[in-house]
């Protein structure tokens, strides 16, 4: 057995910090034990110091703060590289960027390099497990699980669907749809730490015949993942009335063919109603707030006070491409602003918390991820209050946990990631990334 350990000052959770004030715990000098890939404890170091075996690594990071690894529910990796490309809304977007973009990753050249370089960018963030939109060429999933694989990462993935209203360089048939995903169910889906999601791109873009598809390979692996998009934008929402003018609403589309359900997230839901909000509560589907792509593209405000209201399980996500930054820092910055236009407080706290354990609960990970808990896996990440002279000057004054994270929600970026590690290795260190 191999064990290492980290003392640090320590952040983990309990429960929704919104629903119970001791939710969050915090230890000013505080160590994490790990063994094998795993947490074996954490807490004061006065309390576990003596777990702590003689031949033992230990790391001296007193002036840093370990959180649990970032959870990243919407993100498209074939986007990387057209990240901030300019346009007046969501569907000239995805027309002009989006759709010549996802045509390179038929070269699994192209398909390994990026999903190569996404891998990294992520752990310079923090971010080590995420929800990721590959392209419908099943080597673009078969990339990105090779990439998160050679890094020992939690990863959900799936390649895209699209049987129409796409072109036709980048289009399924139901069949083709069906069995390639079928084949990559069997080949990465518990496959060590690699997890499959099933992802009709959305509502347009699937005939109904590729939505029954999704319906029977979704009853016949209950544990998979389901990702989509949904209610993002108003022009979409109009289009989607059009093609499914006999569907009460946008999200009604995916409960017909039993898409909401554990384990389904819905990127955006922006443009939903209330009705809309229970049912997802109900079904225990997840709703994926991208904020730094929503002000981007000029989709709307999501609602966290509905939210909260209706119970409707959220959790936050980048978009990137749509997203401006793969930062879940920065995701937090603009979801507090987003929050705060509604009138809605969202303190960061609550934010740190979506981020990991909130988002490891909703998708049915939390046994695994998410939090510092013993006989977790050891993902997380190691924050430096002085990663820059302003974030020293300002966390120097802070006199709160709270005010804390919110200046690294605020100030804080890939440069307040000192290292990132991954069942107790590290994939990430901002030390030697910049030499
Ligand atoms: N809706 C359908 N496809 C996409 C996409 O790639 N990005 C975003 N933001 N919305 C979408
Ligand atoms: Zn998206």
């Amino acid at each position: 057995m191999t064990q290492s350990a980290f003392r640090a000052k320590l952040l983990t959770f309990t429960g929704d910090p919104a629903q119970s004030p001791d939710a969050a715990v915090f230890h000013e000098d505080g160590v994490v034990i790990v063994e094998d890939g795993r947490v074996a404890a954490s807490g004061a170091w006065s309390a576990l110091k003596d777990r702590v075996s003689d031949g033992a690594s230990v790391q001296d990071l007193r002036d840093k703060l370990i959180v649990p690894g970032f959870i990243d529910t919407h993100i498209h990796y074939p986007q990387t590289d057209m990240i901030a490309s300019p346009a007046p809304g969501l569907l000239p977007w995805l027309e002009t960027y989006t759709f010549p973009t996802e045509r390179g990753f038929a070269d699994e050249a192209v398909a390994a390099d990026t999903a190569r370089f996404f891998v990294d960018e992520l752990l310079a963030s923090g971010t080590t497990t995420a929800l990721v939109y590959c392209t419908v060429h099943k080597q673009s999933a078969d990339a990105l699980f090779t990439a998160s694989e050679a890094k020992n990462l939690r990863m959900v993935a799936g390649k895209v669907l699209m049987d129409r209203h796409c072109p036709e360089f980048l289009r399924d048939t139901t069949q083709t749809g069906y069995d390639d995903s079928a084949e990559l169910i069997a080949r990465w889906h518990n496959n060590g730490r690699q997890m499959y999601a099933l992802t009709p791109r959305f509502a347009p873009t699937s005939t109904e015949a590729q939505l029954e598809a999704c319906e029977a390979l979704a009853k016949a692996h209950g544990d998979i993942f389901i990702q989509s998009h949904v209610a993002e934008n108003l022009d979409e929402v109009a289009w989607v009335k059009s093609l499914f003018p006999r569907q009460r609403s946008y999200l009604d589309v995916y409960d017909h063919y039993s898409l909401l359900r554990r384990r389904a997230v819905y990127g955006h839901c922006i443009w939903l109603d209330d009705e809309d909000r229970r049912r997802m509560a109900e079904t225990g589907a997840v709703a994926a707030h991208c904020p730094t792509s929503n002000l981007f593209l000029g989709s709307g405000l999501f609602d966290f006070a509905k939210a909260q209201e209706t119970q409707m399980p959220v959790t936050l996500a980048t978009d990137v491409g749509g997203g401006t930054s793969f930062s879940m820092l920065q995701t937090m910055n603009e979801a507090h602003k987003v929050a705060r236009m509604g009138g809605h407080h969202l303190t960061a706290t609550r934010m740190f918390w979506l981020a990991t354990a909130g988002a490891a609960q909703a998708l049915d990970l939390a046994d695994k991820i998410g939090t510092l808990a013993p006989q977790s896996e050891a993902d997380f990440v190691v924050l430096d209050p002085k990663a820059t002279p302003l974030l020293a000057r300002r966390t120097a004054r802070a006199d709160s946990l709270e005010e804390l994270l919110f200046a690294f929600a605020l100030l804080g970026d890939d440069r307040a990631v000192y290292e990132t590690y991954a069942a107790g290795a590290r994939v990430h260190s901002r030390e030697q990334a910049r030499r």
